[in-house]
């Protein structure tokens, strides 16, 4: 029986006024696409100096009342995470490593000058939310409850420093696949702008690091590219990361790469769990470096036959074409290979609870 996580703050339950009628919800979920539906209700929890985080409350889902110097309007002092639930082939809920989303949360929230959370009251603001808004969750391949947790700057005052008020807030969103349905792998589009560069936010889930990747992503969109891919600051020459996702390699060999964690890329939890997938299933995975240049020569021999992203958003979406200002090319097929579907499989099965979960990534909610 699954138990909710207490964390000894009262929670104040307000019963929504209005939640969408059956056949409301039916619609949303027949075809929910990625972040422009929400459930009915949200969580809330007040941060101050001096008391801390206090006043937790799961209500309706609404506008939110800001004073228009708060903080976040202004420098931008905001975090936030996501994750997923799913219903499991026994008909309950589960979260997917929420422990560490709770974790990066607080990694970003250092790094943003912002209170850490306690991770035990990150989960329970998740599991309360799940609970209330069970029926929203759709079904199906691909689809689940998109989970935003985030928290924000409230202080009004215009003066640079860190703000001594903040909101903690979880919303969710049901979801199908990030990426439009029907196209067998994503295109990418190799940016010349930066992402992050050494000592900045690039490892923290920040809103600015997005904000700052709204003119590369859109550059992507206008070509008829899905993502951008970003390159090190420095030497404009290793790869990075995507614009929501991390980047897998697949060799030849059956060696299998992924850029090192060097403070400029977001540590995402998707791809710390396929290391430890593709480590079981025999293969030898390299955290290191590899440039745009090898990419390219790499998939012209035959020395490399696939190329993957991943992300909670994105699940494993394997990369079929490469665009930038140095040239076109295509990788393998252009669709899926083989060593991607068969790890996407294995993560999607463990989340979905259709394999036993041998690592204590899988916690049951609902
Ligand atoms: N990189 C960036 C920039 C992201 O926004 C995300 C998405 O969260 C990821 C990587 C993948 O992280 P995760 O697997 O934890 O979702
Ligand atoms: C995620 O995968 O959760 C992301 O945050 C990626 C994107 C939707 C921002």
């Amino acid at each position: 029986m699954a138990t909710l996580a207490d964390t000894g703050l009262a929670f104040t339950t307000l019963p929504h006024p209005a939640p969408a009628s059956d056949e409301q919800r039916a619609a949303v979920l027949a075809n929910p696409g990625f972040g422009s539906h929400f459930t009915d209700h949200m969580v809330v929890i007040e941060w101050s100096e001096g008391t801390g985080w206090h006043d937790a409350t799961l209500g309706p889902r609404g506008p939110l009342a800001l004073d228009p110097a708060a903080a976040v309007l202004h420098y931008a002092q905001e975090i936030f995470e996501g994750l997923k639930a799913y219903v499991q082939a026994d008909g309950s809920v589960s979260l997917f490593r929420p422990e560490a989303n709770a974790r990066r949360f607080n990694d970003s929230a250092r790094r943003l000058a912002m209170p850490e959370l306690p991770e035990a009251l990150f989960i329970e603001a998740i599991e309360r939310l799940v609970r209330a808004d069970r029926g929203w969750i759709p079904e199906g391949e691909g689809a689940s409850l998109y989970l935003r947790p985030f928290m924000i700057a409230t202080e009004a005052f215009l003066g640079v420093r860190p703000a001594k008020s903040y909101k903690f807030i979880v919303i969710a969103s049901p979801a199908g696949n990030y990426f439009k349905s029907g196209s067998p792998a994503v295109s990418i589009w190799v940016s010349d702008y930066v992402r992050a560069a050494p000592g900045g936010t690039g490892a923290a889930k920040c809103g600015g690091n997005y904000a700052a990747s709204l003119v590369p992503q859109g550059e992507a969109i206008a070509r008829g590219h899905d993502q951008v891919v970003f390159l090190d600051a420095v030497e404009r020459k290793w790869i990075e990361e995507l614009g929501g996702m991390n980047l897998y390699f697949v060799f030849a060999d059956g060696t299998l790469l992924t850029p090192e964690l060097t403070g400029t890329i977001l540590p995402g939890i998707t791809r710390d769990s396929l290391l430890t997938l593709a480590r079981e299933e025999g293969l030898q995975v390299i955290e290191g470096r590899y440039s745009m240049d090898e990419w390219r020569a790499d998939t012209a021999s035959g020395k490399l036959l696939e190329t993957f992203a991943c992300g909670t958003a994105a699940v494993v979406t394997p990369v079929g074409k490469v665009c930038g200002h140095d040239g076109d090319f295509e990788i393998g097929t252009g669709g899926p290979g083989q060593l991607t579907q068969k790890l996407k499989a294995r993560l999607v099965a463990i989340q979905r609870g259709q394999e036993s979960d041998t690592h204590g990534w899988v916690r049951k909610i609902a």
